[in-house]
């Protein structure tokens, strides 16, 4: 074995007297890969932000090439060369791309005037070396989840760490952008960094880490080359039980045409987008980041609505100009950024599951009352929430947690037409087949989905038929039994313009 690079010695850590990381120790190579694998509320990220300095440990000793470290805060650990992406993404709104990439480290020159052009360049740069091309000049407030991830990504390969921690860097990214980013986390490696990687995505480890160490209720479990493992054997680790991680859409019986778009038109944003989806069927819509398809969705659900084209439920013509409109008119947005969107924060698991419906519930005043807190249960039962009690505040939840609730609370609403965009983002595998499940259920059930993913796997198993967008237009059109990964993919990277599909 070679010299450590970062060692973490029976780290324990309790939040309000509940224990969630228990003497966990971890080891850290030069020039490796390593893992970290739990479910949802495992601990990964509260080992994260201990290592970072963010949180204190209330026990342990942390070493830094052998010597014995105390990070007081997250740019303590910066400075001795730990760079971060955190799972809840961090930038500031109303700074422009490179402007955020850069932050608190502006290029100067003669030490004193911001280097305007240079900050332009180098974060050109940086987006070219990721692949992508995302608006230097636009402000954060206006990327998608997508976009605003591959800023933080850049932001932490701009700080030319010696140790990198990506907590699920991939989480809302599509195939080919995840390739890219392995590229460079390969090239990364080769130069000796050192890298911790967090993901749900299983497969993914396989093909980057050089280790996997696997964490169950804040234990540490075991460390494996990941060459001497398996998928099963992760599995097992994590929850101790064998489970299934995809659960394929069971048929149903389609009925009526529930939604129907026709030529839906946002300028600049999407063209000429038109589909239906029946009671009892999921259509999934694929497609690269940027492809405009939460765009269709927000406009769908009255957040931005189209400028032309029209939008017909039950075969009558409707205009939604808020998301009220919408929800009134039977429809249910889960969005992709459940963070900004979909979760009040500071408030507790009940009211944010029992949010939309608060209707139901307090006629005068906003009161939690019996039949709320029964409801909010056995939803967040359903969900397999974990926290200590429905009462526990939601930023105080893990990321998956979070994600759950949300899905919970729009759940709740018993819409007729459900949109889901990214539904199993960051949630754990066990609970992702739990999902599923859940959603070829609501569709038996009579419900019309439309489900956003970028997981290739989840497209194809869960959609009855599935379209693909590229650049704000509609470019493939699949059924079931003719999607594979690479027409799909080949249509979500095709120049041509399919016309009239229905
Ligand atoms: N600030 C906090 N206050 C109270 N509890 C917290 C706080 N932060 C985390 N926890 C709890 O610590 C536990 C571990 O959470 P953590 O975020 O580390 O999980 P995770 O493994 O990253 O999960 P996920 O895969 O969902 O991101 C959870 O039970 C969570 O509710
Ligand atoms: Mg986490």
């Amino acid at each position: 074995m070679t010299k450590s690079i970062l060692k973490l010695k029976d780290i324990s850590k309790s939040f309000s007297g509940v224990e969630v990381l228990h003497r966990v120790s971890f080891d850290l190579q030069p020039g490796e890969v390593h893992a970290l694998l739990g479910e949802n509320g495992a601990g990964k990220s509260t080992l994260v932000k201990v290592i970072t300095g963010y949180h204190q440990p209330d026990h342990g000793d942390i070493y830094l090439d052998d010597a014995l470290v105390q990070f007081v805060d997250t740019r303590d650990s910066r400075q001795a060369g730990i760079a971060a992406i955190y799972q809840e993404l961090s930038l500031f709104p109303d700074l422009d791309v490179a402007e955020n990439i850069f932050v608190g480290r502006h290029p100067q020159s003669f030490g004193l005037k911001v280097d305007w052009r240079k900050l332009y360049d180098e974060a050109h740069e940086l987006l070219d070396s990721l692949g992508v091309t995302i608006d230097l000049k636009q402000k954060a407030r206006h990327l998608s989840i997508a976009q605003q991830q591959i800023v933080e990504i850049a932001r932490a390969f701009s700080i030319n760490a010696r140790i990198l921690i990506m907590d699920e860097p991939t989480s809302s990214l599509t195939l080919s952008e995840v390739a890219e980013l392995f590229a460079l986390v390969n090239n990364l490696r080769e130069n000796g960094t050192a890298i911790i990687f967090i993901s749900h995505r299983l497969e993914e480890l396989f093909e980057i880490a050089d280790r996997v160490t696997v964490l169950r209720d804040g234990n540490y479990i075991a460390t494996t080359k990941s060459k001497e493992t398996s998928r099963d054997d992760l599995l097992r680790k994590m929850v101790g039980r064998t489970i299934s991680s995809q659960y394929p859409k069971t048929e149903a019986p389609l009925g009526e045409v529930v939604l129907q778009v026709d030529q839906l038109t946002s300028e600049g944003l999407f063209t000429d987008i038109s589909f239906e989806v029946k009671s009892g069927e999921i259509l999934g819509m694929a497609g690269l980041v940027g492809a405009g398809r939460t765009n269709v969705a927000e406009s769908i659900f009255g957040i931005r609505p189209a400028t032309s084209g029209k939008i017909l439920i039950n075969g009558l013509e409707v205009s939604i100009n808020s998301p009220q409109q919408a929800i009134g008119l039977g429809l249910a947005y889960v969005p992709e950024d459940r963070q900004q969107h979909g979760l009040i924060p500071a408030m507790q698991i009940t009211p944010n599951i029992s949010l939309p419906k608060l209707d139901d519930f307090a006629k005068y005043t906003w009161i939690l009352n019996k039949k709320e807190k029964k409801f909010a249960y056995s939803a967040a039962l359903q969900m397999e929430v974990r926290a200590r009690s429905i009462w526990q505040l939601a930023k105080e939840l893990s990321g998956g947690n979070q994600q759950k609730v949300v899905l919970a609370k729009w759940l709740s609403t018993h819409p007729r037409i459900l949109i889901l965009d990214e539904p199993t983002r960051g949630i754990d595998v066990g609970t992702k087949a739990a999902v599923h499940k859940l959603m070829s259920d609501l569709a038996a059930d009579g419900l019309a989905i439309l489900m956003i993913s970028s997981e290739l796997p989840e497209v194809i198993g869960m959609s009855d038929r599935i379209i693909v967008m590229r650049e704000g237009f509609i470019t493939g059109h699949f059924m079931r039994s003719e999607a594979t990964q690479e027409n799909v993919i080949n249509a979500a990277t095709k120049d041509v313009r399919i016309e009239n599909l229905s």
